[in-house]
């Protein structure tokens, strides 16, 4: 039942785009999931979940629209043919269950687009290599007019294709350099000298062409809107933001709505720590006056004053998210319901993208259903009633004890969770100081909020305690979420022993300057971690004055952070701050007071003066209560326990996202069924053909 401040009732105005009606304005624009065509009913649900939110329009991600542009090992989505059609019905048909539109994204790749799977020749308005992340060594022929009059014929098909399928609202991508139209727009990747070269006029040629016949096509059924970039800046070449203007001006009613992202990819799903909300501003204020169709537009909103701003100030029409809907399905029925507090705010971490960039499946760091509602059958809103036992302790109030201590009390358990130190947050508490990972606070936030309003959850900070204390305890459960610590010896994956150190050089771990322990001087960071921990401690000391060396036996500074989207700007801000890169090499030892490097390829060595190191290497779990209990298991039935259990970090030390998923999982696996040796989720199986 709506119980919305009145203040948000312009959040809810239905809004027409072109034949079809949204039902309010929060409006999910394409994203994938690391699952598409691979896992198709584990994407459907995690999107008919969204519908059940409140999402007024929800899209898939990217689809591949024909066979001639795919960019495999990327999981998305296919429309390549009739087969595909029973994948794409699934996700609109789960979607109009709870009155949401549905949307598609077609995506001819282009130059964007390798083809490794299909191994036809890649095309592209002009000849060129392919630009991918993975820069492949494949090139693209220029199109023919009979290559241009086949894609539009092909995007005739697909958009007949994705009506028969269900959709509502069919997207044209020209956007982060991905997609086709960008590609003929922009003068950075169309050299033509024909009418679809040269002017923007001619540029835009296809894109009219396309739209028109597409319209045609479908009739009134659906509605045919066009994913832009607001700017893309090449050199002195690209589609800038005034062109994009300019285009917007001179065919203001070509799509039935303008969906405008930020540049490339990384611009738009900038992480927290290099992007605020609301950051498009400057690039899209004012365009919404060149068009009488609506806009929508991207921005990791959250608040929902923020996207009232958006709307009240004239800037969009509609608030287009991604990340925040995979952190809160329910955001638009949470501020309905006028329960803006319990919003699970996105924290920009971007780990949802590396599910996608490591073609696995995508996990949230703060919704840990996300891509399990049809694997696991979990809903982020909806537990279980509590099984056959009633308590449960919970040990260390980090990550994943607070999602342990979360999900039972949702779950009806009657919860204690003791901390040893003076706050909520574990890791989370320490890494929120460091530079640009604030956000991350939100992780803490949202589970402490929660807790504090269930009355069957007690915490207590500043309570270590020992096996002794948990045995007497007595709880029917215990979860041991204790935390890891950074290892001082240098043991990661470059040394599977501790570095050779005589001491002679301060050393300093991760913990001891998040402590606030700081170095001072010349400082060596040695990163075998290859996360974020290195570049962030590395943007610390160079903040407070140090001359900082940062020395990684990686070809990249941060490199796992491609995965998030982060790496380019990670270099480019140490870069600014001055911070001395050596990649491709190790720390061989410490001796005699100087760091004594080696080239990881050739192991020829170097010296490096400095007046400490700081070893961000890896991490060990805090296991030694989880050890000690072990050892007496016997004394657990006399004292009342049935079940300890080691969880998150403590467990493995992982990303914050692995230690959210391990409280969840466990709190929601609690008394549950034995499932011996089965498969513990769902999932799908590619069907044989009969030859
Ligand atoms: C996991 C993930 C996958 C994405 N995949 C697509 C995609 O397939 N097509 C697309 O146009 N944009 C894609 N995007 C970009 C989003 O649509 C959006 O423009 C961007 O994330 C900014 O919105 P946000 O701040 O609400 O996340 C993706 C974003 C995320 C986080
Ligand atoms: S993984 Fe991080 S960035 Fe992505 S939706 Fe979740 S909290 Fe936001």
């Amino acid at each position: 039942m709506s119980n919305r401040d009145p203040r948000y009732d312009v959040l809810f105005e239905p809004v027409k785009i072109g034949p079809v009606t949204a039902k309010n304005r929060f409006y999910q624009v394409p994203h994938c999931n690391g699952g598409g065509y691979r896992d198709p009913s584990a994407a459907a649900e995690m999107r008919r979940v969204k519908a059940e939110g409140g999402w007024g329009v929800i899209f898939t991600e990217q689809t591949e629209m024909h066979h001639s542009s795919e960019i495999a090992p990327y999981i998305e989505l296919r429309l390549w043919d009739d087969d595909d059609l029973p994948i794409l019905a699934k996700m609109a048909d789960a979607v109009h269950e709870h009155g949401a539109l549905a949307g598609t994204e077609l995506t001819y790749a282009g130059v964007n687009g390798p083809n490794l799977y299909t191994r036809e020749v890649p095309l592209a308005p002009s000849a060129m290599p392919i630009r991918t992340y993975t820069a492949d060594p494949v090139s693209a022929r220029a199109m023919t007019k009979k290559d241009i009059r086949d894609l539009r014929r092909w995007h005739r098909n697909a958009c007949l294709r994705a009506r028969t399928a269900g959709y509502d609202l069919i997207c044209l991508y020209a956007a982060h350099g991905h997609g086709v139209f960008q590609h003929f727009l922009s003068t950075a990747t169309n050299h033509r000298n024909d009418e679809y070269g040269g002017s923007l006029e001619n540029r835009t040629r296809l894109l009219r062409e396309v739209i028109e016949e597409c319209r045609d096509a479908v009739g009134d059924s659906c509605a045919i809107t066009l994913r832009l970039s607001l700017v893309e800046a090449i050199g002195e070449l690209g589609f800038s933001n005034s062109e994009v203007r300019d285009l917007i001006e001179m065919h203001a009613e070509l799509p039935d709505l303008w969906d405008l992202a930020h540049g490339t990819w990384a611009d738009c799903s900038a992480p927290s720590r290099f992007g605020e909300e609301a950051a498009q501003r400057d690039l899209i204020e004012g365009i919404r006056e060149l068009t009488p169709k609506p806009v929508v537009g991207v921005g990791r909103f959250t608040s929902p004053d923020v996207m009232l701003a958006q709307i009240n100030s004239g800037t969009l029409d509609l608030i287009g998210c991604a990340r925040p809907s995979i952190a809160d399905p329910f955001l638009p029925r949470k501020i309905d319901e006028g329960r803006v507090e319990d919003i699970r705010e996105c924290i920009g971490c971007n780990i949802c993208i590396s599910g996608d960039m490591t073609m696995s499946i995508s996990r949230c760091t703060q919704n840990p259903t996300f891509m399990e509602e049809w694997r696991k059958g979990w809903h982020p809103e909806k537990f279980e009633p509590l099984g056959d036992s009633d308590t449960l302790l919970v040990v260390g109030a980090g990550p994943a004890g607070l999602e342990a201590a979360r999900v039972a009390g949702m779950r009806g358990y009657d919860v204690v969770l003791a901390e040893a130190t003076t706050g909520l947050g574990g890791r989370v508490a320490r890494e929120r100081k460091l530079p640009g990972l604030a956000a991350w606070g939100r992780v803490a936030d949202y589970r402490e909020y929660q807790l504090s309003q269930m009355a069957n959850v007690d915490f207590y900070l500043v309570n270590e305690l020992s096996a002794d204390d948990i045995l007497a305890f007595g709880a029917d459960n215990v979860a041991l979420a204790t935390g890891s610590s950074w290892r001082a010896d240098g043991v990661s994956r470059h040394h599977v022993v501790p570095i050779a150190d005589d001491g002679s050089l301060p050393l300093y771990t991760p913990d001891d300057l998040m402590a606030g322990k700081l170095p001072a001087g010349r400082i060596v960071i040695f990163d075998d971690d290859h996360y974020y921990m290195g570049g962030v401690l590395a943007e610390l000391l160079a903040g407070t004055g140090c001359e900082v060396t940062l020395v990684t036996p990686s070809a990249y500074v941060s490199a796992w952070t491609n995965n998030t989207l982060e790496q380019a700007s990670i270099h480019a801000r140490l870069l600014e701050l001055g911070v001395e890169i050596e990649l491709n090499r190790a720390v061989g030892r410490i001796d005699g007071g100087r760091v004594i490097t080696e080239c990881v390829y050739s192991g020829r060595a170097a010296e490096l003066a400095a007046d400490a190191i700081v070893m961000v290497a890896s991490r060990s779990g805090n296991d030694a209560l989880w050890r000690e209990l072990e050892r007496r298991e016997s004394e657990w039935a006399a004292n009342g326990i049935r079940t300890v259990r080691l969880i998150g970090d403590a467990e493995a030390p992982a990303p914050i996202a692995w230690a959210t998923y391990a409280g969840h999982r466990y709190a929601r696996e609690l008394d549950g069924p034995d499932i011996g040796d089965a498969l513990p989720f769902r999932r799908e199986v590619t069907r044989l053909i009969d030859d």
